[in-house]
């Protein structure tokens, strides 16, 4: 009865981990979202548009001020020029966003490049367009790739490649380097490049972030992701948005269209108020983040997990003891020892890499972190 494309779609190790949290009454630092609130005056720009009547459809792209807004924001922070009028998607977060772009890009039997580890909706989106993900590991201690494996994942059915910048679940911020290799990579093969950087503005110490699309030639090729939902700790609102070349942006419409039309009005307008505050909000936005990471650092530094410092987003990935597997552990973890963890091989699709770590976010409380790491370090 069901299609054949629902074959290859499992239910995700996060979905299972967070369900024997509640069952074990865990401590969750698998959850990749904020275990606490997004700034209220935010919520009360959405109050306000809902009470003066903007509460119907939006238009399909999304409401221009917020377009604008957005499309300002790359001129500021990145100097790239966005058209705000045909060059923005706004979408129900960076998901449908993804989902659309690689359904505009993506025929059956072509050949998608990610960067392992990978967020688990790529390769389901690339499969669910029909598409084939090959591989490229990221590997320990900076996750850091080898060109050569660009070259050798390519093929003459190779038609595009997956960036997320910074990274989940390794914290690794893409160095001018590496973006430069890519993007010589991707133009020289006419490849269309997909760049996740829904966590843009979290980065920590030196590193900076480095749009792909802001790189000579880039523009033509690259559709960039982000979602409101990580820069403004409001996850649940789902508002994210694509961005790129009018030409490339139009394609992704013409998914969108048929998928959510339009994204809540309210929130929209909430978001493009938000936005003109961005540079006020940012330096205690990254200043409690970075607290978080160096708080869970610190609490990790006598234990048997030895951290992989991250330079951006908000999860830690930790090596773990040699003598069990990463799914083994974290069921150990949240059965025995009452904290909820992500083991890591659920986010590769070649290299074994993965058994040997697990994922921790610290998005959360500085009492959650404590009383998480306290709990894990139980584990001997
Ligand atoms: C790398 C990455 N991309 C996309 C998303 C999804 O973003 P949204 O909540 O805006 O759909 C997440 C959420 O965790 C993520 O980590």
């Amino acid at each position: 009865m069901f299609a054949n494309r629902i074959q290859s779609m499992g239910t995700s190790i996060f979905t299972l981990m967070s369900k024997l949290a509640i069952k074990h009454n865990a401590i969750n630092l698998g959850q990749g979202f904020p275990d606490f609130d997004g700034p209220s005056w935010i919520f009360n720009e959405a109050f306000k548009a809902m009470t003066e009547g903007k509460n119907q459809y939006a238009p399909m792209p999304g409401i221009l001020t917020l377009r604008k807004r957005i499309a300002s924001n790359y001129k500021n922070y990145y100097d790239m020029d966005i058209d705000s009028e045909n060059g923005v998607c706004i979408t129900a977060g960076a998901t449908e966003a993804l989902f659309v772009t690689i359904s505009a890009y993506i025929n059956p039997g072509d050949e998608v490049i990610l960067f392992e580890p990978a967020y688990d909706a790529y390769p389901a989106d690339v499969l669910l367009a029909g598409g084939i993900p090959k591989y490229v590991t990221l590997r320990k201690p900076d996750f850091g790739f080898d060109f050569n494996d660009l070259d050798n994942a390519l093929t003459s059915k190779t038609k595009a490649i997956i960036i997320n910048n910074p990274h989940n679940p390794t914290g690794k911020v893409y160095t001018r380097g590496e973006l430069e290799e890519i993007s010589k990579f991707a133009i020289k093969n006419n490849l269309i490049v997909i760049s996740d950087e829904v966590y843009e503005f979290l980065t920590y110490d030196d590193a900076i972030h480095i749009p792909i699309a802001s790189l000579p030639g880039m523009y033509d090729i690259t559709i960039t992701i982000s979602s409101t939902g990580k820069t403004f700790s409001l996850t649940g609102w789902k508002i994210g948005y694509a961005v790129g070349k009018p030409e490339l942006i139009d394609a992704i419409k013409k998914i969108h269209q048929w998928t959510t039309f339009a994204v809540n009005t309210p929130g929209q307008h909430a978001m493009a108020y938000a936005i003109t505050k961005l540079d006020e909000y940012l330096p205690d936005f990254k200043k409690m983040y970075l607290g978080k990471r160096n708080l869970m650092l610190k609490l990790l530094e006598d234990s048997t997990f030895v951290a992989h410092t991250p330079l951006g987003s908000y999860f830690i990935m930790v090596d773990i003891p040699k003598a069990i597997k990463d799914e083994d552990l974290a069921m150990r973890l949240v059965k025995d020892y009452q904290v909820a963890t992500v083991p890591t091989q659920g986010f590769y699709g070649k290299s074994r890499e993965g058994e040997t770590m697990l994922r921790l976010c610290f998005a959360k409380t500085d009492e959650t972190i404590i009383q998480g790491i306290e709990n894990l370090k139980k584990y001997v």
